[in-house]
């Protein structure tokens, strides 16, 4: 537990509004409580109530939870539905299929309004072309697309032949990209010739020839090209084809293909303690059923709401607060293809004040930054904008510290938005510790409390329960329905890593830290507890950041640890042991420049080591351990106070206390 270092001493409370209690989907702590009650006196009759308010299934399932195999657990078993009907068709016969489903806006300005009705005929004609091509049930499909109405078709486009979609996020390198489609030996992949960002072209399509061209990824019959830029771009015949040419010519019906309710929707890879990358596998109605609850009770969804999560659908919450949640629920969103600095760092606001968002969700890392540009620039402080349309905001990804809530609230939400700090994980598929308007009482810094139905808790490194007060780990004593199956391709390692024997087996471990007030009972999260870094709400692990720089010729020996960083939460510094000798000054310098680009080039510029020292060797113990918190106090820059009587050469701390 070393690394649960810090607790809040958070004292100010935000408390509902009359407003918001009168009119919020959950309004007052009376009916969040009724609601926990409900789930624990009756949890399965909870969740069968919900899945028949929320869920159109084809075919009834016979059970609500089969707990039979745990941790394999099973929601609605035997029920069958399809989740883009759920999303487009279901709405459409409902009567919105006028509605605006997306607004996209394009990096350089430009905006798309795109219908239910026009959506679901873009799903249909993409889900055609994909059947034409021999794409089945089952297949699998790697989503490697820039932020378009194209990427959210592409992915509802899957669904609704009831092929697995992966999503690669479109900063990852080629490598990674191979990693990815080889791991779920998908049959096609969806990609675009270029994407473009903050006023610049990057490419996309040549990536995928890159990774195709690595090995491994013979299963891959197809490469379907979105014309973005129209930059030209090599394309195989009989494999790669544009987009437009094979949608354009389909039917723009395409009946959905009925799946049972645990058929993995997606995989979508995320980091973990060990090197190589986890494709968590994700079901469709327990899946579902969650994406609809949270933008209901999370996110308060009216059906006059103009939505905006800026996240990008290469990571989980494009997954649910994009491709899935809004449109299931019937939802206007805004897509956005660019970045919160281009053309000013004014652009968010901006784009709020141009659409009138309602409801705007975003990463603690864009707030800081943002916070940071308009210091010096007024014409992109927030208040130089009409941004009275708001009525909600969110931060997701990591935590928020105080004061970059307390800007958020007065100067984004104008001090009449609560604010929703949701912890949540890729392996669970959606909100778990959250604050509901209209509910609980808004401390800065802290997730608050769990949904209904979600049983989290503290404990100590045996499972044992902690008083409130006492920091631990946070576990999740139930299953719910949007959790993690498994890993794809490794049952044993989803068991190992989410319910590992040391607390007993039959506890969800998220992960991370956590201490709930002992007045309150809110959580404030402390952290991972593991070797993965947050960096700018972006999740990776040291281990594979190690491997990518001894994969280098030069590199003998390599260990990563985080540093707390102003901007990015947490910094990645590398510690570097050669095979040659230890450079330093401009050698040194050069030296570090090319294993960071070395690294951005084998997994993607978002691991890249923020800084590289060299040593000629690491602190070690006798028996050859890395000592991991003595490397952790040297990139803060503290003076080493800690024991270290077990370092075989305690002569390198010198060495490696200091930048190059
Ligand atoms: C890890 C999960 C949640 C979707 C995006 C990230 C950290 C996430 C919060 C929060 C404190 C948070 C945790 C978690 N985290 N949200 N509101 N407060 N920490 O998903 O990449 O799977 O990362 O992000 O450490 O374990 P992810």
């Amino acid at each position: 537990m070393s690394s649960i270092e810090s607790v809040s001493h958070e004292t100010r409370v935000f408390e509902p509004s009359a407003d918001w209690q009168r009119s919020a989907a959950i309004g007052g702590m009376d009916a969040y409580n009724a609601l926990c009650k409900e789930a624990e006196t009756d949890f399965e009759g909870f969740w069968a109530r919900l899945a028949k308010e929320n869920l159109q299934f084809a075919k009834d399932y016979d059970k609500v939870l089969d707990e039979s195999n745990p941790p394999f657990y099973k929601w609605f078993t035997g029920g069958e539905l399809n989740v883009s009907a759920n999303c487009l068709d279901k709405n459409i016969a409902a009567g919105l299929g006028d509605k605006v489903a997306l607004i996209f806006e394009a990096d350089g300005g430009e905006v798309t309004k795109v219908t239910y009705s026009e959506l679901l005929s873009k799903v249909s004609k993409i889900a055609n072309g994909l059947k034409g091509l021999g794409v089945k049930k089952g297949d699998r499909v790697v989503i490697y697309m820039p932020m378009s109405v194209e990427g959210v078709a592409a992915m509802q486009a899957c669904a609704r032949i009831g092929a697995t979609h992966s999503v690669v996020f479109g900063g990852f390198s080629a490598k990674a990209l191979q990693d990815r489609i080889q791991d779920t030996g998908a049959v096609a992949v969806f990609t675009a010739d270029q994407q473009v960002r903050g006023g610049k072209q990057l490419p996309l399509k040549s990536i995928v020839d890159e990774a195709l061209s690595l090995g491994g990824c013979e299963a891959v019959k197809n490469v379907i090209v979105y014309k973005r830029t129209g930059a030209d771009v090599a394309m195989q015949a009989g494999r790669d084809v544009y987009m437009h040419a094979l949608a354009d010519k389909q039917s723009d019906v395409c009946a959905p293909e009925m799946v049972d309710s645990e058929h993995p929707l997606f995989i979508l890879y995320t980091s973990g303690s060990t090197g190589k990358p986890k494709g968590v596998q994700h079901s469709s109605a327990g899946y579902l059923l969650w994406a609809m609850l949270t933008m209901k009770w999370t996110f308060d969804i009216k059906p006059n709401d103009v939505f905006w999560c800026t996240a990008d659908i290469g990571w989980i919450t494009g997954h649910t607060y994009i491709t899935y949640g809004p449109l299931a629920v019937g939802a206007t969103q805004i897509v956005f293809e660019g970045v919160p600095t281009y053309p000013n760092a004014g652009r968010f606001w901006e784009m709020i004040q141009r659409h009138s968002a309602t409801i705007f969700y975003t990463a603690p890392t864009a707030i800081r930054s943002l916070i940071k540009a308009c210091e010096s620039d007024q014409k992109v402080h927030p208040t130089s904008y009409d941004l009275s349309s708001l009525r909600l905001m969110g931060s997701v990804g990591e935590p928020i510290n105080p004061e970059a809530w307390m800007w958020y609230h007065k100067n984004v939400g104008g001090e009449k938005c609560p604010i929703v700090d949701t912890f949540w994980q890729t392996e669970t598929g959606g909100h778990m510790i959250t604050p509901l308007p209209g509910a609980t009482p808004l401390v800065p810094g802290s997730c608050t409390l769990p949904l209904p139905g979600i049983m989290a808790a503290v404990v100590d490194e045996v499972g044992g329960d902690l008083p409130n007060g006492q920091g631990g780990i946070l576990v999740v004593k139930r299953p719910w329905p949007s959790m993690i199956r498994t890993i794809w391709g490794d049952a044993d390692r989803f068991k190992k890593s989410y319910f590992p024997e040391e607390l007993g087996g039959n506890l969800y471990l998220a992960g991370d830290g956590a201490v709930r007030d002992k007045v309150s009972g809110n959580f404030t999260i402390m952290g991972r507890i593991d070797d993965v870094l947050n960096v700018s709400g972006h999740r990776m692990g040291t281990m594979e950041i190690e491997s990518s720089l001894v994969a280098n010729e030069l590199v003998a020996e390599a260990a990563v640890v985080g540093r707390p960083d102003d901007l990015t939460g947490e910094a990645i510094v590398a510690f570097v042991v050669l095979k040659g000798d230890r450079p330093t000054g401009e050698a040194g310098q050069k030296l570090a420049m090319d294993l960071r680009n070395w690294v951005g080039k084998d997994i993607g510029p978002i691991a890249k080591p923020k800084e590289i020292r060299f040593g000629d060797n690491l602190p070690k113990t006798r028996s050859g351990k890395i000592m991991r918190r003595l490397l952790r106090s040297l990139a803060k820059g503290e003076t080493i106070t800690q024991d270290t009587s077990t370092l075989e050469n305690p002569a390198i701390l010198d060495q490696l206390g200091k930048p190059i």
